[in-house]
């Protein structure tokens, strides 16, 4: 191993060499990718951030460099300087863009070993993810993954400059602070300089923002650290990040506007990849009804259809109860999937389950009509009705759920969805945003007797739906909005509450009592009373946005230490039990026993 020279200095990027290079003398630093001895010729795949050269080291070129090259074993890490030339006649690899040109070295220089490395950085495809995630400084050296994380950075970096651009102040809001009501349980750090007490990391900056426009600086953005102590999902992170924005005077519109410009100016810098403009917009009951989520992905028609109204009245029990108790009949067609065996279908059965679906009705449809196994309890006009009004043809299967509306829409939802990705509905290529406007305000906790905000409880009611609070509070929408992309989420906000006196209404609604309220939220409310002006916002999910931006299937591939589904990171071994005097210190004792 040799000292770092200013002569070992890179002089350029490995990945960067190009034909209009050659004749240039270059220094490269990196890593060996790969070593291949050709007799008297060894080749080195030298590779950096930006991607992989050839490097040639002849005996009769550097004695000296071919000496050491014998040593050289993958991830050693070299500079090696040499004269760019062409590659002769029969060895360009145009796979490769530096597949042109290599590098005759002169010089060689090993900075530093390294020991066998636990997989091969070019094919993961079977390494399990926990390894992976164990040596996560490997398997964050892998090209394509290195791609991935250029994008996020470039990602990050579009969004600081349109929001620059326009006007947004970046300021940051504590990490340590008080609960922040975004529905989900609460990152919990004891004080020790106040026994007994707690610091929760915020689940969203949602409260600072709102007073920094008390506070008068208009346009406020961060991009930031998020905490949430939910269970995990492909797409939630315990810690992710937020680009996290609040504008003052302003409605819906504006907000749309803006965001709207914000998205399509990130995916033609990131993806080049043009947004049609203005985006679409739909209802939430609209979503729910034709797609059964909120978050519709709309690469895609196949949409649910109606047939209560049909199907209400017949001799099979099941449909006639749930008709009669309110419930809906619903159903979507599975294009082609009219064939499929018994345990086909009970797959798909399966999948609705998972919404809550207590059965599924499947109906096969053939050039000479319907068959199924309840076919016998309908009359011949309904069996015509069904294929008539699902617009299904020869082939297709029609699959039915009947339920109340939320269990319907969710089964048939999920429903949906599969079918898309089994069948190759779904265009890969698409990016296909929409607006999902007019949320419900409040949702019926059924469990604990009471509303929740749907959004949060800052959210404001649509003006002309204000007078259901008192009268039909179920019924009241709000001025909320999610940005849907793909069927993901990608981003939500609202208009909010600037009176103090519809905030306290709101908290009375949802039963938060008056000095709860002042305990958790007083600094809000107290604010409001101080010349709050007429404000929204939105947050984006940037891990979201670098998931879909750059293909992954998991948010752990665009996080660069990601936890893991039980919340831990394999590679810190993170959370970990901490020495008894730093728990005396904070006043903690833990009920926990010690393994035996
Ligand atoms: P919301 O809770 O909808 O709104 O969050 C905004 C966006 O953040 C992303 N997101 C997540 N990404 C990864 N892992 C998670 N666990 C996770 N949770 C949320 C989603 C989501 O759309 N304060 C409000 C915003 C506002 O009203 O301005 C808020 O946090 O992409
Ligand atoms: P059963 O009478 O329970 O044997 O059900 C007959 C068929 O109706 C089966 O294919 C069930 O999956 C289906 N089914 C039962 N309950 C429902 C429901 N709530 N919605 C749709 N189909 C159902």
């Amino acid at each position: 191993m040799e000292p770092f020279l200013p002569e070992h200095k890179r002089t350029r990027y490995c990945g960067e060499l190009r034909r209009e290079h050659i004749g240039q003398e270059v220094v490269l630093c990196g890593w060996v990718h790969r070593r291949r001895d050709h007799g008297g010729l060894v080749f080195v795949d030298l590779r950096d951030r930006e991607g992989l050269a050839q490097v040639v080291i002849n005996p009769e070129m550097s004695k000296d460099s071919h000496d050491k090259a014998d040593a050289l074993r993958a991830e050693y890490v070299i500079s090696v300087r040499g004269v760019v030339q062409a590659r002769p006649d029969g060895t360009v690899n145009p796979n490769m863009p530096t597949g042109e040109v290599e590098v005759q070295a002169s010089s060689l220089a090993i900075l530093n070993e390294s020991k066998p490395i636990p997989f091969a950085l070019d094919d993961v495809s079977d390494v399990a993810e926990n390894i992976r995630l164990k040596y996560r400084y490997l398997d964050l050296r892998r090209p394509s993954i290195q791609r991935v994380f250029m994008k996020r950075a470039q990602l990050a970096r579009t969004v600081r400059e349109y929001l620059y651009e326009n006007g947004f102040a970046e300021i940051e809001t504590p990490v340590l602070t008080k609960s922040t009501p975004e529905g989900a349980r609460d990152y919990l750090v004891p004080s020790r300089v106040n026994p007994g007490m707690f610091f929760a990391l915020p689940q969203s900056p949602q409260l600072f923002k709102q007073i920094l426009m008390v506070s008068g600086y208009d346009r406020y953005a961060q991009i930031v650290k998020c905490f949430r102590d939910e269970d995990l999902r492909a797409d939630r992170q315990p810690e992710f990040t937020q680009i996290d924005c609040e504008m003052s005077f302003v409605d819906r519109e504006d907000i749309f506007t803006m965001m709207e410009g914000l998205m399509a100016r990130v995916f033609k810098d990131v993806a080049g990849y043009e947004v049609p403009l203005p985006l679409p917009r739909m209802s939430y009951r609209d979503a729910m009804d034709r797609y059964g989520v909120d978050k519709p992905d709309t690469r895609f028609d196949v949409e649910i259809v109606d047939f209560t109204e049909l199907l209400a009245a017949s001799d099979f029990r099941v449909f006639n109860e749930v008709a009669a108790k309110g419930g809906i009949i619903r159903g979507i067609v599975a294009p082609g999937l009219g064939e499929s065996s018994r345990s086909e279908v009970t797959a798909l059965e399966d999948v609705a389950k998972i919404g809550g679906a207590k059965g599924l009705a499947p109906w096969k449809v053939t050039s000479e009509g319907i068959t199924s196994p309840i076919a016998k309890f309908f009359s011949a006009d309904q069996l015509a009705a069904i294929v008539s009004k699902s617009g299904a043809k020869a082939g297709d299967l029609i699959l039915m759920v009947a339920d109340d509306y939320g269990t319907a829409c969710d089964s048939l939802g999920r429903l949906r969805i599969h079918i898309g990705e089994k069948c190759g509905l779904i265009d890969e290529s698409k990016f296909n945003f929409l607006w999902v406007v007019d949320f419900p305000l409040l949702e019926w906790d059924k469990d604990e007797k009471r509303w929740n905000a749907m959004h949060h409880p800052f959210t404001a009611p649509l003006d002309e739906d204000l007078h259901f609070l008192d009268t039909d509070p179920g019924t009241a929408r709000a001025k909320a909005y999610d940005m849907v992309l793909n069927g993901s989420e990608i981003g939500g906000g609202s208009i909010r509450i600037h009176r103090q006196d519809v905030q306290s209404r709101m908290f009375g609604l949802l039963n938060i009592a008056p000095e709860d309220a002042r305990m958790k939220f007083g600094f809000l409310l107290e604010a409001l009373e101080f010349g709050a002006p007429p404000h929204g916002g939105i947050a984006f999910g940037l891990d979201r946005l670098a998931m879909i931006l750059s293909g992954a299937k998991s948010l752990r591939d665009v996080i660069a230490f990601p936890k893991t589904q039980k919340a831990t990171c394999l590679m810190t071994d993170a959370p970990n039990v901490v020495d008894p005097k730093q728990l005396r210190d904070l006043y903690i004792k833990t009920t926990v026993q010690e393994p035996k």
